[in-house]
């Protein structure tokens, strides 16, 4: 089905879902080993590059994911998950949301503090609104780093609970996200 009902995730969300996790590792891969680039490598400006406009189309992509999500019926909770599990996932996905909102803010926020628009692939620019803070490059360049961490750790340990859902306890957590 299309849409999500109260039992499972729709084509829609499961494909945004996908979709933004392995925009998110390949934009995590690619930043690790882009800032240790040097100058002379002909990486040096398309990594950066390729990174930035990933990340703006990965952010009008999460716009489109949370608009979808605020339409659409909510997916329950499996029922046979004890209330620490239904608490502890409702908050892992909120934290994830938060972290990945955190993340485009930061790289915004790196990128457009020397008053320079952000351009997309060639395709489009995404407007600069100056600095707000002194030394806004560097600040921002820290929180980029430990959000994108901190995103990383945390989406690998939501993985790990969906694979021990469907190998150790045999529920439809994780199926219901694929099929
Ligand atoms: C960077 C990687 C990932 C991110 C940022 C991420 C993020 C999220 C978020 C925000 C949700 C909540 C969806 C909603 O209801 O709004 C979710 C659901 C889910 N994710 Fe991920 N995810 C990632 C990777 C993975 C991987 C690798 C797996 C499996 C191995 C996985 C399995 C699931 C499952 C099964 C659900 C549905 C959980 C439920 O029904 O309660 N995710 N994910």
């Amino acid at each position: 089905m299309i849409n999500n009902t109260r039992d499972s995730y729709g084509v829609i969300s499961k494909s945004l879902h996908w979709v933004s996790g392995l925009t998110i590792i390949a934009l995590f891969a690619l930043g690790f080993w882009m800032v240790d680039l040097s100058y002379y490598s002909q990486w040096y400006k398309t990594a950066p590059h390729w990174h930035k406009s990933l990340g703006i189309l990965l952010l009008a992509l999460t716009i489109i994911r949370l608009l979808v999500k605020a339409k659409q019926e909510k997916v329950l909770a499996i029922a046979s998950h004890s209330n620490l599990v239904k608490k502890t996932s409702s908050f892992t996905h909120k934290a994830l949301y938060l972290l990945m909102v955190s993340v485009f803010v930061s790289g915004y926020l790196i990128s457009t503090a020397d008053g320079r628009a952000i351009e997309v692939f060639d395709w489009f620019s995404v407007v600069s609104l100056g600095a707000f803070v002194d030394n806004q490059e560097d600040l921002a360049g820290i929180i980029h780093r430990y959000v994108a961490y901190s995103l990383i750790a945390l989406a690998l340990l939501h993985a790990m609970a969906a694979i021990k859902h469907h190998l150790i306890d045999k529920d439809d957590t994780l199926k219901r996200m694929l099929k």
